[in-house]
């Protein structure tokens, strides 16, 4: 008897999804040729599922700089800041980061994952309330588990709930922490921040906004959701991720916050791991200046996920509620996604198959991410693939549009 057969369970799920002949969640790439090309076993693809907003993991100066750094530096750090020392690379890009957002202090994580750890079991701690979104992402709830603070969750979306929970706790010691994200990964929502804002103001909670898929991605010069509504001052700390448009890997929280500085010696997924590499601190930092300095990316960016998610809509194909990059398409069961996801492949577009429990209200999702890289062709390809896809299972009757829901 295995020590691992506890997981049974998830062996049997597994083992049916690989029955079908796949294993989408083991997908190897024999190439990565670009932002949006790469080949999987042997054909062409169109990459659609990848967070690389804005199409930066092969431009030249980025790579050009992390060629530098790393021959100039070595290829890692081999240990943690707090042990082993910082480098420059670290101070510099929390300089600059803290510059993009305007906020006095930035840490930098090894990762986006880390990052969420770090700042909430720092932030909150026994004693403490956590107000977490239903549908946050994983790195929020095992940050939550990290920190012991009481954990509330509140309906997906829902000020008013958020709210009506928050005055439940009116009286009771202990601070009180709100958690949302500024474009969810899964379905691509973004949170009614401006509403959640004033429930914030109302009770005197603390607001942190994870902006990993809205950084470069939304606000007048792409630092995200609260900038796009227009509530940053509302907002005490921000975290983010290096790994989606800034085509590298890490985290980051900013704020204003007095004594931020503390959370270097508290913080264990920041104390007790090995620090970024120089190669992708400067290629990060080459990154945030061309978010900076082009915002055409972000309007290239939009442009295309409109074209995608109008596209997917107008075929009859049920979506997220709103344009973003993020464009997920609804699937009636697990069967017909495996088999819709795997005529993707077969005809030169892939994507990702979300699957629960990774997904919200146990859905099964075609999960697409657009990036500022694709051309208007690919695009296309893309839809016409999915129209063909989609007639020979019998979803689109052809010629004829259904009415396009949003999930
Ligand atoms: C909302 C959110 N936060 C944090 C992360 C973790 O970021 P990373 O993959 O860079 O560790 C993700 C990753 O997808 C995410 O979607």
């Amino acid at each position: 008897m295995s020590i691992l057969a506890k997981h049974g369970a998830y062996k049997h799920a597994y083992d049916a999804l690989r029955a079908s002949g796949v294993d989408p969640l083991n997908v190897r790439f024999d190439a990565v040729l670009s932002p949006t090309e790469g080949v999987i076993g042997g054909r062409k693809m169109i990459l659609l599922g990848t967070n690389n907003y804005l199409g930066l993991t092969f431009d030249p100066d980025c790579v050009e700089r992390a060629v530098e750094a790393t021959r100039g530096q070595g290829t890692g750090t081999t240990g943690s800041r707090v042990a082993n020392g910082t480098y420059g690379g670290h101070k510099e890009l929390e300089g600059a980061i803290a510059q993009f957002y305007g906020r006095k202090h930035a840490m930098v994580f090894s990762t986006g994952y880390q990052a969420n750890l770090g700042v909430l079991s720092t932030l909150v701690g026994r004693g403490d309330h956590l107000m977490l979104d239903a549908d946050s992402h994983a790195s929020i709830y095992d940050g939550s588990r990290l920190g012991y603070a009481e954990v509330i969750r509140f309906r997906h979306n829902n000020p008013d709930d958020l709210y009506k929970r928050l005055r439940r706790l009116e009286g009771v010691p202990g601070d009180r922490l709100i958690v949302v994200e500024g474009i969810y990964s899964m379905l691509g929502d973004t949170a009614p921040l401006r509403e959640i804002a004033q429930v914030k103001r109302e009770t005197g909670a603390y607001l942190l906004v994870d902006e990993a898929h809205s950084l470069g991605v939304l606000g007048e010069t792409g630092r995200g959701l609260a900038q796009a509504a227009g509530v940053e001052a509302d907002v005490d700390f921000i975290v983010g991720t290096f790994s989606k448009s800034l085509g590298s890997v890490g985290g980051f929280c900013v704020s204003d916050s007095d004594d931020f500085d503390i959370m270097r010696i508290i913080s264990r997924p920041y104390m007790f791991t090995a620090s970024l590499p120089p190669g992708v601190m400067a290629s990060t930092l080459g990154a945030l200046e061309k978010l900076q300095a082009e915002p055409h990316l972000r309007h290239d960016l939009m442009r295309n996920a409109c074209r995608l998610y109008d596209g997917l809509r107008a075929m009859g194909f049920e979506t997220g509620p709103e344009p973003n990059p993020i464009v997920a398409v609804a699937m009636p069961d697990q069967e017909t996604a495996v088999m819709f996801w795997k005529m993707l492949i077969e005809g030169g577009v892939y994507l990702n198959l979300a699957l629960p429990p990774a997904t919200p209200s146990n859905v099964r999702l075609l999960r697409s991410s657009v990036s500022a890289a694709h051309t208007t062709a690919q695009i296309d390809t893309a839809l016409d693939v999915f129209a063909e896809t989609g007639r020979s299972l019998g979803f689109l009757t052809s010629g004829r549009r259904r009415a396009a829901g949003a999930l």
